[in-house]
């Protein structure tokens, strides 16, 4: 009998990166290794150091390693790429493309040559064209490659939702479909607060707003931090992702998985709802969608097309 803890990357020490290990560590996922540039300078060993000290106050049982090289990380079940220059006020998502279409392709390489059976999540952005770039440099099986985007648009979606209605956010649910942010595609009809669905209690013109609202979120806290982007929902959704895999939960969540035949997308990442266990994105889920979710379903692929396109004369 070989019995383990799970071992758990993740690349990329910044606020994404030891965030998510923070929930990850809290959440007694595994032993975590928090890998960065040499240039940091003994920044992954203090964080990971600083979040081993914390394990006595909140009782988690789990070795955390900060590291500069890869051999560290071998062997990994699950690796994380948060690795990647974050946007300030004014830019885009896709203003990240070049400087992070290079750094994820580095990182992917070297995790292809040190876990070789691992599951990646790519957090780094723009996310659906930064998954597409680790798939084509790792090759590995393409349910074993996704990214976090989904797990987040939603968790803001269903805060806002539980404050619009002053109900617990246990009690609110919501999918999303499509691109990261800007693009994606919220499914009005399965938006439901304790199984009942939200519009029948909030109006049109005001869901449209807190859509609206969720489409921004990143952007909003972008604007107020000034210095960098959002971390604490992002890294608690790619550590709920990093759950869902080591536990084996078959979560039901929108992931930015490859979808080739599935909803007509022909070889692209984006947001779909899939079942994500130990075998990565095990199914994913194809629903039927309203004209209206349709048109923004394939403008989010039509984005992401564009994106691959433009990196692939970047890289
Ligand atoms: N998908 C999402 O929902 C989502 C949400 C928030 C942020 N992001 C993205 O995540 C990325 C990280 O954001 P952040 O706020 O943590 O930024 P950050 O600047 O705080 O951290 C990024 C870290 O990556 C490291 N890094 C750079 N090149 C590297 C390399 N080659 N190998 C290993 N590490 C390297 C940097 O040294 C830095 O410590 C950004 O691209 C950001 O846009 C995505």
């Amino acid at each position: 009998m070989s019995l383990r803890r799970a071992k758990i990357s993740i690349i990329g020490a910044g606020n994404v990166g030891a965030t998510c290990a923070h929930w990850c560590a809290a959440a007694e996922l595994g032993d975590i290794v928090l890998l960065d540039i040499p240039q940091t300078d003994g920044m992954p060993q203090g964080k990971s150091l600083d979040l081993f000290q914390a394990s006595p106050i909140w009782k988690y049982d789990a070795k955390i390693t900060g590291s500069t090289d890869y051999a560290d990380t071998a062997n990994s079940d699950v690796v994380v790429i948060t690795a990647g220059i974050p946007r300030k006020p004014g830019m885009s998502r896709d203003d990240l493309l070049a400087t992070n279409a290079k750094i994820v392709g580095s990182v992917a390489a070297e995790i292809a040559e040190t876990s070789p059976d691992a599951i990646l999540i790519i957090v780094s952005n723009p996310l659906d064209a930064m998954v597409q770039r680790a798939l084509q440099v790792t090759g590995f099986p393409s349910n074993h490659v996704m990214g976090q985007a989904g797990v987040l648009d939603t968790a803001r979606y269903r805060a806002f939702l539980a404050m619009e209605l002053g109900v617990s956010v246990e009690d609110i649910q919501a999918m999303l479909l499509g691109g990261h942010g800007d693009t994606m595609v919220p499914l009005t009809s399965c938006a439901t607060v304790g199984g009942i669905p939200v519009t029948h209690f909030i109006k049109p013109e005001r869901l449209a707003q807190i859509v609206q609202r969720t489409r921004d979120g990143g952007a909003e806290i972008v604007k107020l931090l000034k210095t960098g982007s959002a971390y604490y929902a992002p890294a608690g959704a790619a550590a709920q992702m990093v759950e869902a895999i080591v536990r084996d939960k078959k979560r039901l969540v929108p992931v930015a998985a490859y979808c080739d035949q599935e909803y007509g997308v022909g070889g692209y990442y984006v947001g779909v709802p899939v079942i994500l266990g130990a075998n990565g994105v095990e199914k994913i889920l194809e629903i039927p969608l309203s004209d209206e979710e349709k048109a923004g379903f394939a403008k989010s692929v039509a984005a992401v097309k564009s994106l691959v396109a433009t990196m692939a004369t970047l890289v």
